[in-house]
């Protein structure tokens, strides 16, 4: 089983979230599973230039690291999304690779994968910007087990840790079994079923330009037959 962190904080690994995202890591590893992590400071991910490419090709027309990315996402069982709290949202790296991947989202690629969310702030809000990775986990097709957040108290130093670490740990060891059980959430099946009427309504308006996502429908509705 194979877990993808993705971490959004300029300050990768060395800032609260990347501590957070570390005991989230260590309820993976109790798990078994085996970890991945890719620091989005680390790496180049530009901003959407909205060419369209993605739709008729399947490849993004930026040459920079979102396409390793994508392949890392689609080859991972689980991911975790990891963002400190930047004025009510993600950071700018990690809404930028949201934009890349509307692609992935028009296809729902990620369908059948599963994902957790770490998130840090100054003094709150955590939730408002939980429930914006879970619902971009979900336009992607993809199912979240919940995520965990707290306000910092310090440099890597939270209110209530043992309880929040805790919280932590089950948060990685339920997404791995999750994963291993294919656990079903009803309130976001029924968005998936929603979401994915819209989305393959979209690209068969669309299919006379939008040909690498036209095939992409046609195929999983025959493997569905
Ligand atoms: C540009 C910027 C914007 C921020 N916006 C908020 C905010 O809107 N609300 C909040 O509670 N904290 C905010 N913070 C505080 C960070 O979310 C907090 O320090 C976080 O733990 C940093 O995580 P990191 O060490 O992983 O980068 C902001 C910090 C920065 C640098």
């Amino acid at each position: 089983m194979k877990i993808l962190a993705i971490i959004a904080s300029p300050r990768g690994m060395k800032g609260n979230t990347g501590r957070l995202l570390e005991e989230v890591l260590t309820g993976v590893r109790e798990y078994g599973a085996e970890e991945e992590i890719i620091s989005l400071s680390a790496m180049k991910v530009q901003p959407c230039v909205g060419c369209d490419v993605c739709h008729s090709t399947g490849i993004c027309s930026i040459k920079d690291d979102y396409e390793a990315i994508k392949e890392k996402l689609l080859a991972c069982d689980g991911f975790i999304l990891a963002s400190p709290n930047y004025i009510f949202s993600v950071t700018a790296q990690m809404k930028a690779l949201f934009d890349r991947c509307n692609g992935l989202i028009h296809c729902m690629a990620l369908e059948g994968k599963y994902a957790a969310m770490v998130e840090t702030s100054g003094g709150g809000e955590d939730e408002e910007v939980i429930s914006y990775m879970n619902r971009f986990a979900n336009t992607l097709g993809a199912t979240s087990v919940g995520g965990v957040g707290s306000p910092m108290i310090g440099v890597r130093l939270f209110p209530d840790e043992p309880v929040l670490f805790e919280k932590a740990h089950a948060l990685g060891r339920d997404l791995c079994q999750s994963i291993a059980d294919k656990r079903e959430f009803p309130d976001q099946k029924l968005f998936h079923d929603a979401f994915r009427e819209r989305m393959s309504g979209l690209v068969d308006f669309m299919q006379e330009y939008w040909v690498f996502e036209r095939g992409y429908w046609q195929k999983k509705r025959n493997q569905k037959v």
